[in-house]
């Protein structure tokens, strides 16, 4: 370990014994839980509050009643996974959960508490209330106090409107990354003895999403091109519930709501859940979503909708504060009328595989969080278990960290060569190609796939790599050029990930292979 915090940056340059690229809650918890005696470097390519992690409304799952248990928790996330999750990484997830929730009020969040006891809701999967909540705005006290407390050390330097383009490698071993100064245009060298990716997701990659601008799979593009192994990228989640309004650009409606009792109806006020599971609306959300996307396809529709109104007034305001107050902001009052609502991209299943401590197969480079497959979720998330996901591997990812012994010399590397490229002036291309994927995913990669519209993306995504590709050779690099590589290389793993999987199983849906493999294999890249 060095002996002081001391990081050193000249121009361009940057040294610092960790660097972590991202700061959701992943990114936060992690920096925390690093030794005060390492120099972070802690970068965000956007504001640093911005992330998926801020906009988590439902809660983070752990055990935390008497009347529930460890067993129970795993059985539950195993099932939802549909038996391609790791049983031995789920106890260790769901046994680390109450120390998770301690650590998170340890910061300074107040969950919501009855009489001095979590008031805990469920969601989808779960057989018992099991998620702590901040009323609906659990993920942005999270962050908001995470950051605080991240304010606070000396040893940590924030870099906001910072972007990662590649990790800097040799010998199979990580050492920072190249990073893309969103202000001066210029790419700045961060050597770093240990890189831990926290980028979270890739829902952007799909035209209707949950998630925030930063979900454009950065991670997961930059380590499958520095040679990471990359697992079961076919399991994309969509929500089932967002808000269907031409102003609503992305707005998420909790599975909490239909935890607390909401239904599902069409247009006329005619139920459907029970047609399809006898959970019903609780039923896991591969299920809830593919049943809404049949109701609209078979009844040309352009939503449905999700009834809370029977809870009355007061009792919504204080359960779901931000969803009644958005509502209202597009004349909806969820008291008196149901919530039109269609499902969207929101979680990205698979990714850089790790081991329990957050390592890949490339020394000193770690992932933890959404961009990690830490062989949790297998081919579907259970709600609410990627708050916790992202806590527990934070944790044990700085620990094994924290137990290792760096060297005090960083290796040099070459700074970034722009010699060869040139201001553009066709920054047209890049939006008409971002806009390009995002449909082409939607439209063929979708909540139900089959052969040939996979086959039809993968040949189209083979094209626009090439035209990425040669226009990132050509000019100058922009944030949005190197997310637009990054969308193109994660829509390609996605879809080489589905077409790999000749079976339906939890969120992959193929109509040309409806059932289930005998064999029960995960994706590998
Ligand atoms: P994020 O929070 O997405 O943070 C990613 C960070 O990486 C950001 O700081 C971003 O700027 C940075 N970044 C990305 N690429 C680069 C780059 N190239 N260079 C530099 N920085 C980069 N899960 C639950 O368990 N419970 C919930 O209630 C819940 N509700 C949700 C509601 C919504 C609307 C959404 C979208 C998700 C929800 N989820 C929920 C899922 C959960 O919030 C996310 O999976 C989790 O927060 C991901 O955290 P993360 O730290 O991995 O990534
Ligand atoms: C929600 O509140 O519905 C989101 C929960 C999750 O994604 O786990």
């Amino acid at each position: 370990m060095s002996t002081q915090a001391t990081h050193s940056s000249l121009e361009g340059q940057h040294q610092f014994d960790v660097l972590i690229i991202g700061t959701g809650s992943a990114g936060l918890m992690s920096a925390l839980q690093l030794s005060t005696d390492l120099s972070i470097a802690l970068i965000a390519k956007d504001d640093v509050l911005e992330g998926s992690s801020f906009y988590a409304q439902g809660g983070i799952s752990a055990v935390l009643d008497a009347h529930d248990n460890f067993d129970q928790h795993v059985a539950d996330t195993l099932s939802t996974a549909c038996g391609l999750a790791d049983k031995e990484a789920v106890n260790f997830m769901v046994k680390n959960a109450p120390a998770a929730i301690d650590s998170l009020e340890n910061s300074g969040v107040q969950f919501t508490k009855d009489n001095n006891a979590y008031h805990l809701t469920t969601e989808g999967g779960h057989s018992h209330r099991r998620v702590a909540h901040v009323a609906d705005k659990t993920g942005q006290s999270i962050q908001i106090n995470l950051l605080n407390n991240v304010k606070k050390r000396n040893n940590i330097t924030l870099f906001e409107g910072y972007i990662a383009v590649d990790l800097l490698t040799q010998m199979d071993q990580c050492f920072g990354a190249y990073v893309l100064n969103k202000q001066t245009h210029k790419v700045e060298s961060f050597v770093a003895h240990k890189t831990i990716l926290a980028t979270g997701g890739a829902s952007k990659v799909y035209r209707y999403t949950s998630n925030p601008d930063t979900s454009t799979g950065d991670g997961i593009a930059m380590a499958k091109r520095a040679g990471c192994k990359i697992v079961n990228m076919e399991f994309a989640q969509f929500h089932p519930t967002c808000l269907y309004h031409p102003h609503a650009k992305s707005f998420l409606i909790s599975e909490a709501i239909r935890g607390e009792g909401g239904k599902l109806h069409l247009p006329n006020g005619e139920l459907f859940m029970h047609k399809y599971d006898e959970r019903g609306e609780l039923a896991p959300r591969d299920i809830v979503a593919r049943a809404i996307d049949s109701e609209m396809k078979s009844g040309g529709l352009d939503c449905v909708y999700l009834d809370i109104s029977f809870k009355g007034k007061d009792w919504i305001q204080q359960h779901f504060p931000t969803i009644f107050d958005k509502c209202l902001s597009f004349g909806i009052d969820i008291s008196r009328q149901s919530i039109p609502v269609v499902p969207a991209a929101h979680y990205t299943c698979g990714g850089i595989d790790t081991n329990l401590d957050g390592q890949t197969d490339i020394k000193n480079l770690y992932a933890i969080g959404e961009v990690a497959h830490t062989r949790v979720h297998g081919a579907n998330r259970m709600a609410s278990n990627s708050l916790l996901e992202c806590i527990v591997f934070a944790k044990s990812c700085a620990q094994d960290i924290n137990q290792q012994a760096l060297d005090s010399a960083h290796p040099s590397f070459n700074p970034w060569d722009a010699s060869r490229v040139a201001p553009s002036n066709e920054k047209v291309v890049v939006t008409h190609l971002w806009d390009e994927v995002r449909a082409i995913m939607w439209n063929f990669v979708g909540i139900v796939r089959s052969d040939r519209r996979l086959n039809y993306a993968k040949h189209r995504l083979e094209q626009i790599e090439v035209e990425v590709n040669e226009y990132y050779s050509l000019y100058l690099i922009s944030s949005d050029l190197v997310e637009l590589r990054n969308l193109v290389k994660t829509a390609q793993i996605i879809i080489q990930s589905a077409l790999a999987r000749q079976e339906s199983r939890g969120l992959h849906f193929n109509e040309d292979h409806p059932g289930l493999s005998k064999s029960v294999k995960n994706t590998i890249i």
